[in-house]
């Protein structure tokens, strides 16, 4: 049975203006701005709503749970969390199959909307699938995987790039109940094996072959290559992108040819709100990517809810993510959000300047795109080439513009508001990560008119509490100033953060919760300005950002390290005019080893691109003696980090430096280099 509100009195820890207590479940005119928060007594405004949402937190989720989702059994627990033991449950009790709440239940309603247009890297070459399609392609391919012996709890390897079968595979695993771990199609066979090794798979989703930018990209290849190492893998479905034939093994399945023979309908799964929705892989500051688990309910509902509201999303608008799939954003903004919500999105199968720098706009055109969703680093390298690549299209059924995965600098945010909307459309640069499985700050939802400042995220979403936390004093209590900067945490626990790390909870609990107790930790720095609006002021621990993509510099340290000729190495971002930050290597080679710095730069790249992806590529290698370090053997990232930012007047204190006249050859080495 489900308990309205069992838990509803509930308030957090320090608490945000006044609270609220939900009293029956009598009408306001918040129902206007939000429909299920019609009956929660005392809200008569967004901002009213906004601290209803996390004061009476539990009341607010219940009520969206029931409203949002279709639940096979009503949960009995809005949610039993402790961040400080680094638990996190939600709706337990309830029952549910997230492919019937993205596919079933708008099938019944509207089986010809379309449900996804995939916008493939041939331009107008579009394909577009109704919600039925898209149903009977899910179906077909979950009733495939349960034939060859997939089980609920199992772990499917999806390694796609964006198209309907992608999402199909994403689905239907949900469907069955098996998780799923894509990764994203530009990962190496070393990366790609990595992942499937620690989530055990024994199946594995790929095509044979795909396409981006014009370009053929040997995909099938690749798995071959990873599963090598890979004892667990025992099937491989392979999907026909390209008509070129591919090698197949003993252990291949052409999936098409397959799923031709099965039934359209498939009996959904019944899942616990806490059974496992997804894995999916992201680094951290050590070289070992971690897969955040992500469950059933509570990651659909928040998906769903942020995307509805952050992009003020209505019934019949064409929604575009250009994120790929194989990173969180594709997840929740080109499958989950949009399909939980009945929407129509668009999966973009090419890059921002194939064939030309007008394919966003020609796009938005052609596809009467209502809402946009890029990264800041296509938005600075679109701004190069010029407005007259956006002014050739008409880009009047834009109403959003939506920004994430990296900082927007002021002239990017300008542009895209100007140049690309008209002037007319909100910018919403989100705040999100991985871990919090949607967006967290964003500048909506918020009065229509309100204030947005250009580059800052701005203010939290229902149910979030961000709190600014002192960075010398780990454990400290959070700033309440305002005009102030601190380590970014959130109070609160929301539906739709990370549960766990995949094989690993101990370091979810220490990544996350441990540094500030009773706090989710993001790893982020923030700003909250004079007006309590916040901007994310980049990474606190050892993770850069590489055109949006999210890396370890130990990850590539791990790699430089492993080149023969490498004694050591220390990798710092730096910040890029496009890219957002690059990567600048220190390297020291091996005394006893006679080689050329150019062949080893060929040999770093060849291996990072190996191990990791091409974007791991060091921008720069500096070829050093030796690093700064402490006496304890400690690498002073931080005077590195000075150096290549040319703060050299902040280099700070050196005493604890074993040699101080490192610092000399290092600067004059950058000079050099530079
Ligand atoms: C960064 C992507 C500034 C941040 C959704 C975060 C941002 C990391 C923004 C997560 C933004 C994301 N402004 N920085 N609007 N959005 N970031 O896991 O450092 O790939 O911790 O998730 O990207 O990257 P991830």
């Amino acid at each position: 049975m489900w308990l309205s509100g069992g838990r509803m009195a509930s308030v957090g820890r320090q608490s945000f203006g006044s609270c609220f207590r939900v009293l029956g479940r009598r009408g306001c005119n918040t129902a206007a701005v939000m429909p299920e928060a019609a009956g929660f007594e005392g809200v008569s405004d967004r901002s009213d709503l906004q601290d209803f949402s996390v004061c009476s937190s539990d009341s607010f989720w219940a009520a969206v749970a029931r409203q949002r989702l279709s639940w096979i059994r009503p949960f009995h627990t809005v949610q039993d969390c402790d961040l400080s033991q680094g638990r996190i449950r939600w709706f337990e009790g309830g029952k549910l199959n997230v492919s019937v709440n993205c596919l079933d239940r708008h099938v019944h309603t509207c089986p010809e909307r379309v449900a996804v247009i995939w916008e493939r890297d041939e331009p107008k070459s579009e394909v577009k699938l109704s919600y039925r399609q898209l149903l009977e392609m899910t179906c077909r391919l979950g009733n495939l995987l349960r034939r060859r012996g997939v089980k609920k709890g199992d772990c499917v390897t999806i390694y796609m790039p964006p198209c309907p079968l992608a999402v199909a595979s994403m689905l239907a695993c949900a469907r069955i109940g098996a998780a799923h771990n894509v990764v994203f199609a530009g990962f190496s066979a070393d990366a790609l094996a990595e992942r499937i090794r620690d989530a055990q798979s024994s199946t594995v989703i790929t095509v044979n072959q795909g396409v981006r930018g014009g370009k053929v990209i040997e995909l099938k290849k690749t798995v071959d290559a990873a599963i090598q190492s890979c004892p667990t893998v025992q099937q491989v479905f392979v999907a026909m992108r390209t008509e070129n034939p591919v090698v197949m093994t003993a252990k291949d399945v052409a999936m098409e040819e397959e799923m031709a023979k099965e039934d359209t309908v498939c009996e959904p799964a019944g899942m616990d709100s806490e059974d496992t929705l997804f894995l999916l892989y992201t680094s951290g500051s050590t070289g070992k990517p971690k897969g955040l688990v992500h469950t059933q309910a509570g990651y659909l509902l928040y998906a769903a809810l942020t995307h509805r509201y952050v992009f003020s999303y209505h019934d019949g608008d064409v929604f575009s993510c250009v994120a790929d799939i194989g990173w969180i954003t594709g997840h929740s903004y080109s499958v989950y959000g949009p399909l939980a919500n009945g929407g129509t999105t668009v999966l973009f199968e090419s890059t921002p300047i194939y064939p030309d720098p007008g394919r966003y706009w020609e796009m938005v055109q052609r596809l009467k795109i209502n809402q946009f969703y890029g990264a800041p680093t296509a938005i600075r390298l679109l701004l190069k080439y010029g407005d007259k690549w956006v002014h050739k299209y008409d880009r009047s059924t834009l109403k959003t513009l939506g920004s994430v995965g990296e900082p927007i600098n002021t002239e990017a945010w300008e542009w895209y508001h100007r140049v690309v909307g008209q002037g007319r459309c909100p910018v919403v640069d989100t705040w999100w990560q991985t871990e919090t499985g949607g967006i967290c700050i964003a500048p909506r939802p918020a009065d229509p008119d309100a204030e947005i400042v250009p580059g800052m995220a701005m203010r939290p979403f229902f149910g979030i509490k961000p709190v600014l936390m002192d960075t010398e004093v780990y454990g400290s209590s959070f700033v309440t100033s305002n005009d102030t900067s601190g380590a970014l945490c959130i109070a609160q626990p929301w539906p739709g953060m990370a549960r766990t790390i995949h094989n690993d909870p101990q370091r979810f609990t220490e990544t996350y919760c441990q540094p500030y107790p009773g706090y989710f930790f993001t790893g982020d720095g923030a700003y909250r300005s004079k007006e309590g609006y916040y901007q994310i002021t980049g990474r606190l621990d050892d993770v850069i950002n590489v055109s949006g993509h999210r890396i370890g510099t130990a990850e590539i340290e791990d790699v430089l390290n492993q080149c023969s000729a490498v004694a050591e190495s220390a990798v710092i971002g730096f910040s890029h005019s496009i890219k957002g930050q690059g990567i600048y290597a220190f390297v020291v080679l091996k005394k006893s080893i006679d080689v050329q710095e150019a062949d080893v730069t060929r040999q770093i790249n060849d291996m990072a691109s190996k191990k990791i992806a091409k974007y791991a590529c060091p921008d720069y290698i500096q070829f050093a003696q030796r690093l700064p370090k402490t006496r304890s053997g400690k690498i002073m990232r931080r005077v590195l980090r000075k150096v290549v930012d040319s703060e050299l007047e902040g280099l700070g204190d050196l005493s604890t430096l074993d040699d101080p006249e490192v610092v000399q050859e290092i600067i004059q080495g950058h000079h050099d280099l530079l």
